[in-house]
């Protein structure tokens, strides 16, 4: 079989010392399968910004196209930091690439594993997924401001919902939810964005006719975040806008024992692009360069990629090797390069 194409984004911060344990993993699980990724590296982030002046180049962008899919560590430099005023990484960069790959699904899964102790005292059994969509609402750049700086200032970021975009997320989350517990929970905030909510919850409700087996429900945003934490375990399938879905997913990571174990996988089910798998986090300038970074997210994340890519006993194994580090967990802090060597010493036993 030919070999996978890979595109490696290490990034910035901790990007580059997570990215480099999930490649471990990533060697150990596919070593002697006759399954070979064949990586090409890209140089992106704040740290090319500041050296080259670049955010995203035409040639790079194609040159991602043609991979089978992308793993990416984290970008963006130092919140603030005013040599990267122009930069425009989020936008230019991550947020250029999920909507120029279509990664219409954003998709977060929060799991409490066995071992890991997290923030709630009675968590019970958390297990769901935040289908975010990822290419449209408040995120899509349509905005701008007039008499900027001045005392009559006025800013405008419009939130873009198309029955096209809606719909094809709400299809994929009811897919899910099928291989699933059959549970679709829509997150709005219909009673104050009725025209954003409106086409949300008239989508959902048409779709869930043709699954009259999966059970759904509507909660509101600011509600969603006190279940979170009260009663993490009623959520299923999470269904949201670009918004909702990335402070929502912050929020789930914390609950399922830090944003350090949080993966997601930015997907195009459509298969034109290639789908992208990255930690929930960013790239932790606090941290970066320290060796403190969990790996887990970036290595999960690995395992996610497998699965997208039909790989699943290689999938299945990583996140296997990842649960038995989890639990047997405790004891002196390790470095990011320790927790990727067990995690992959695991998958060798
Ligand atoms: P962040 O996720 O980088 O950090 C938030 C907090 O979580 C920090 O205290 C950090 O130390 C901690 N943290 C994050 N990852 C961790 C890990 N693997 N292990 C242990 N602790 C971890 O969010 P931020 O500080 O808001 O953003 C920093 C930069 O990253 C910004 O430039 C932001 O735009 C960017 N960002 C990028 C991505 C991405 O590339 N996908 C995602 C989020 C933020
Ligand atoms: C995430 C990040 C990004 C987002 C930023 C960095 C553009 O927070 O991946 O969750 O808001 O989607
Ligand atoms: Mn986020």
């Amino acid at each position: 079989t030919r070999p996978v194409k890979l595109a490696v984004i290490p990034g910035d911060g901790i990007g580059p010392e997570v990215v480099a344990e999930a490649e471990k993993v990533l060697d150990a699980v596919t070593a002697g399968s006759g399954i070979r990724f064949d990586k090409s590296r890209f140089s992106l982030g704040a740290s090319r910004f500041l050296e080259t002046g670049e955010t995203l180049t035409e040639t790079d962008l194609e040159a991602i196209k043609e991979q089978d899919a992308i793993l990416l560590g984290a970008v963006g430099g130092v919140p603030g930091d005013p040599r990267l005023k122009n930069a425009n990484i989020e936008r230019g960069l991550l947020l250029k690439l999920r909507f120029e790959l279509d990664h219409y699904v954003n998709l977060r899964p929060s799991k409490l594993y066995p071992g890991v102790p997290g923030p709630l005292a009675e968590p019970g059994d958390i297990d769901f997924v935040v289908v975010r969509e990822g290419t449209e609402g408040p995120y899509v750049g349509n905005g701008g401001s007039i008499r900027t700086g001045t005392p009559h200032e006025v800013a405008n970021e419009t939130s873009v919902n198309t029955a096209f975009g809606v719909e094809r997320v709400v299809r994929y989350a009811f897919d899910l939810a099928e291989r699933r517990s059959k549970r679709v929970t829509l997150v709005h905030k219909t009673n104050v964005l009725v025209h954003a909510g409106g086409i949300w919850k008239r989508l959902v409700d048409d779709v869930a006719r043709e699954h009259p087996d999966v059970a759904v429900d509507y909660v509101h945003v600011d509600a969603a975040t006190i279940y979170l934490v009260t009663n993490p375990g009623r959520f299923d399938v999470i269904v949201t806008d670009n918004l909702f879905g990335d402070i929502l997913t912050d929020l789930a990571g914390a609950v399922t024992g830090g944003i350090g174990l949080a993966a997601s996988g930015n997907i195009n089910p459509d298969g034109t692009f290639p789908s992208m798998f990255e930690p929930v986090h960013g790239s932790a300038p606090d941290i970066a360069g320290q060796q403190k970074a969990d790996p887990t997210a970036a290595i999960l994340s690995v395992a996610l990629l497998l699965d997208h890519l039909g790989l699943t006993d290689e999938a299945r194994r990583v996140t296997t090797a990842v649960e038995d580090d989890l639990a047997g967990r405790g004891g002196a802090p390790r470095t990011t390069a320790q927790i990727g060597d067990a995690i992959v010493a695991r998958l060798q036993a």
